[in-house]
């Protein structure tokens, strides 16, 4: 506050004594108006200033370089104070020392040293990868901020996990970063992607009923037809629609909707996927009734909100995935077709970007697991019935 403040009162106390200045210059350079501009001017000045009023005036224009020297004689010492005096001991594993000026977090001590230190959402205090262990510090620590308060009650961090992004030390402290700083994807061509990037993205989880039990009836070659099939239903509708499966979970398929920056037009994406899949699995199940004796039953979950969208994987083997906890609350709304003996489960959140007629739909309010909050859901028995 006080950083942003200062100047911004120093420029508008520079600015309006310049725009007084000027005005007082143009009207004694006017013969005849001037005693009437000067008496506005005069007038706008309480009569009480009259006495401060020229001296300080003439103290800036006489005095006006000595003024510069010293504003920047403060600059300077501020400067050396910061870089000499007052300085903060940071010590690592293996007794490397870092030393830093007050106000520097732990995370910039690390780049500051090059010492390695994860910090995958590039230090936003969004994810807990820079968190270090604190073993022992001089004084109390700094209470947390938000962001961290935020981190610490969802993931339930100990009192001396700090994360390294937020913690700025007033004193001497002795840390050990928790999460392996060699990040074994180095080798990947893009290493943006590997930190992530936080996207706002539509999920859409697809799950065969029953499958399991279908499979053991059936012959294993038989299983991969069948499998195949609506694989290749569920492919090309959801990249027909601009989505892109995430990935096969046996039985299970995950999609996301991200190609739209309007996070409504990947809603709708999404929906009007989900829709058509219906729509394309009553037709395959006339064929599998007919060829197999079966017809394949589904469930399906769309939720959508911000998601950490990057390259996950090890070794050579990585794929562009999503996760976060709007992912988690899509599968579970998947699962919720059970309970619901429905084709589809969506979050009030998603019918309302896809601009849903809701009057349509059963709504109600649960509890999702993982979630302090209930959850308006709407279920909808055949999703072929949704029209964008
Ligand atoms: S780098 Fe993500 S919370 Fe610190």
């Amino acid at each position: 506050m006080i950083y942003i403040g200062i100047p911004v009162l120093g420029i508008s106390g520079f600015w309006s004594g310049l725009k007084e200045q000027s005005l007082i210059s143009y009207a004694k350079s006017l013969n005849g108006e001037e005693n009437f501009l000067l008496s506005i001017i005069n007038e706008t000045v309480p009569k009480e200033f009259d006495s401060l009023y020229v001296p300080v005036e003439s103290l800036i224009n006489n005095y006006y370089p000595l003024i510069v020297l010293g504003l920047i004689i403060i600059a300077v010492f501020n400067v050396v104070r910061a870089k000499y005096f007052g300085r903060i001991k940071v010590q690592y594993p293996g007794s490397e020392v870092v030393s830093i000026s007050k106000g520097t977090s732990i995370l910039e001590a690390s780049k500051i040293a090059k010492i390695p230190h994860q910090s995958m959402c590039g230090g936003k205090g969004r994810c807990s990868t820079c968190r270090v262990k604190v073993v022992s510090a001089q004084r109390s620590l700094p209470t947390p901020n938000a962001y961290e308060k935020k981190s610490i009650d969802r993931i339930g961090l100990e009192e001396d996990i700090r994360l390294a992004c937020q913690l700025r030390p007033t004193s001497d402290l002795s840390v050990i970063p928790l999460v392996n700083p060699q990040n074994s994807l180095e080798r990947v061509t893009n290493p943006v992607s590997l930190s992530g990037k936080e996207k706002e993205t539509a999920i859409l989880f697809i799950d065969l009923r029953n499958f399991t039990k279908l499979s053991e009836k059936k012959l294993p070659y038989d299983v991969v037809y069948i499998l195949n099939k609506y694989y290749s239903v569920c492919g090309k509708i959801i990249e027909s629609n601009l989505g892109r499966i995430d990935k096969f979970i046996g039985d299970g398929i995950m999609a996301i909707f991200d190609s739209s920056g309007e996070i409504g037009e990947n809603c709708r994406n999404a929906v009007r996927a989900a829709s058509e899949i219906s729509e394309n699995m009553n037709s395959l199940n006339g064929q599998m009734k007919i060829e197999f004796s079966e017809d394949i039953r589904f469930g399906m979950g769309i939720h959508a909100g911000d998601t950490i969208v990057g390259l996950m994987g090890y070794g050579k083997k990585f794929t562009e995935t999503a996760v976060g906890d709007n992912v988690n609350v899509a599968s579970r709304l998947e699962e919720l077709t059970k309970t619901y003996t429905c084709e589809l489960v969506i979050s009030r959140y998603v019918a309302d970007k896809a601009k849903l007629n809701l009057g349509k739909f059963n709504s109600n309010l649960v509890k999702i697991r993982g979630r302090k909050e209930s959850m308006e859901i709407l279920s909808i028995s055949n999703a072929a019935e949704i029209k964008l």
